[in-house]
């Protein structure tokens, strides 16, 4: 079984050059492996570029395009835009909270979950939008918000 650390180390030898505008594609790359960077990616890409660990992990966290934890089973992304937030999305997601106990950019203890809230996703003329993996819910209201978390938790059960 290939280890994490040989996956990240297989992307840093794409990225030879120690050059600092290596890091955001060198992110961007371990993203897209792992779906999230984690504490030991972190730590690797600062050694790589002869860069401090604190310096990589606040630049990374000022995209917010990038994700610290695991994603989860299904992957939730709500749109607090201007139009969704008129239409209600602060409501959802004080919902999605009480329903899944996590908070924006995080994962539910069973890993069944994550949660992120987007500024905007492409659809505003159907606010509010959520979309889990991919599918987009449109114009919905906490009740349907309610039916959808338990469809989904349901499907995995089942
Ligand atoms: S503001 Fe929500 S989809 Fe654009």
């Amino acid at each position: 079984m290939v280890t994490e650390t040989a996956r990240i180390d297989e992307i840093l030898d794409r990225f030879p050059q120690i050059k600092r505008n290596a890091l955001i594609p060198l992110l961007q790359a371990v993203q897209d492996e792992f779906g999230y960077i984690s504490e030991e990616a972190i730590v690797r890409i600062g050694a790589h570029l002869s860069l401090p660990t604190s310096k990589v992990y606040g630049l990374a966290t000022f995209y917010n395009q990038f994700s610290f934890s695991p994603r989860g089973v299904y992957h939730i992304a709500l749109c607090n835009g201007s139009s969704c937030h008129l239409g209600g999305s602060g409501e959802l997601f004080g919902e999605l909270i009480k329903l899944l106990e996590i908070g924006d950019g995080e994962t539910t203890r069973d890993g069944l979950f994550s949660l992120e809230v987007q500024s905007c996703i492409g659809a505003c003329g159907q606010s509010p939008v959520m979309a889990v993996n991919g599918t987009y819910f449109s114009g919905i209201t906490v009740k349907e918000l309610r039916e959808i978390i338990k469809q989904y938790r349901e499907d995995a059960s089942g």
